[in-house]
């Protein structure tokens, strides 16, 4: 594939008013959602459960894309339509995670590295001929000040990692979602945060220079500078949106065609403010909008929880606000 399909896909990802549904939790990440609402973590309850997501009325006026996991791009709704067909007729990209998780990284105690990339080459060319147009890879960096975490090591290890994953699904034809999520656990406060997530971008971008990335064919998934979780002086609104903008502005290339940004574990609201205050902030070199796993969808999980078969019309009626409201927060337009 050329560098202008590829570039084509990333646009369509980030289209205006758009953004992505992360549904791709692993059966271990989504046996911790399920067991907080008392579900069984069968394989029936997750397909019935992306069921009920993929299938919400007009999803596509507001969702460009979704990130499914290994089992899931596998799977068909009851009536026997494979997942993606349903995607592709409402005009939602599908998307893989690849990375195979974080393991403890050695010698750096208290960090974690992905992994994945035995094989990756092989499987990207499974998920293409699955429907696959891009992917995700996700890297994690803690913070931790007095153990003086994250070490350049560990952003080291994780970003050849990422520019590595990148350069093979361009190779086959897959627009890359490069995630390295900064996480949010720890006291430490906003000015940490932008350090780390400013340091971590820079020499992302050099990993994916070094690794001949086409940077026009790839989709950053950012983090936002926020206060650590436990930080006693939480960054207001305003705060959080123009330290992210900037950072953002000082460490990523103009070319890109679009950030995307995870929740992390922020409430529903915050992430939908978080976003609509940085695309009020702008002109902005890239559109910015949202790739949510939890504040896209943990209102409607609890809804379907209470009655599975009784609420789908209920759940989706929440899946479809959360996508609107994010969708005109990517616009900057959200509450007039
Ligand atoms: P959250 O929005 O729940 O952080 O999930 C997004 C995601 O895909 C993390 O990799």
């Amino acid at each position: 594939m050329s560098i202008e399909q590829l570039a084509d896909i990333a646009r369509a990802m980030v289209a205006p008013g758009k953004g992505i549904i992360a549904i791709d939790e692993s059966n271990a990440t989504i046996a911790k959602r399920f067991a907080a609402v008392g579900i069984e973590n069968s394989e029936e309850n997750r397909r019935a459960y992306r069921e009920m997501l993929l299938t919400t009325p007009k999803l596509g006026e507001h969702i460009s894309g979704a990130i499914l996991f290994d089992e899931t791009i596998r799977q068909s709704t009851k009536a026997g339509v494979p997942f993606t067909k349903v995607m592709m007729d409402n005009g939602i990209i599908p998307g893989i995670k690849v990375d195979k998780g974080t393991h403890a990284l050695a010698g750096c105690p208290g960090e974690v590295v992905t992994e994945g990339l035995d094989g990756l080459r092989e499987r990207l060319k499974e998920y293409a001929k699955l429907g696959a147009k891009f992917a995700k890879w996700r890297a994690v960096i803690t913070i931790n000040e007095e153990d003086g975490l994250p070490t350049n090591t560990c952003i080291e290890a994780n970003v050849h990692a990422l520019a590595r994953y990148a350069a093979l699904c361009q190779e086959c034809g897959i627009v890359p979602m490069v995630e390295p999520e900064v996480l949010m656990d720890g006291v430490h406060d906003i000015d940490e945060c932008y350090s780390v997530t400013e340091a971590v971008l820079l020499s992302l971008f050099d990993a994916l220079r070094l690794f001949g990335v086409e940077l026009e064919g790839t989709i950053l998934k950012a983090s936002m500078v926020v206060s650590g979780k436990d930080c006693e002086e939480q960054a207001s609104v305003e705060e959080v949106a123009n330290a992210t903008v900037r950072c953002l502005r000082s460490a990523v290339p103009a070319i890109l065609p679009g950030i995307v940004f995870l929740s992390g574990g922020q409430s529903d609201e915050d992430a939908t403010a978080h976003l609509n205050a940085m695309n009020q902030i702008g002109p902005n070199p890239w559109p910015l909008s949202f790739s949510y796993g939890r504040a896209m969808q943990s209102a409607a999980l609890k809804i379907w929880s209470e009655d599975l078969q009784g609420n789908i019309g209920k759940a989706q009626q929440t899946v479809y606000a959360r996508a609107r409201d994010n969708g005109l927060a990517a616009l900057g337009k959200l509450g007039g």
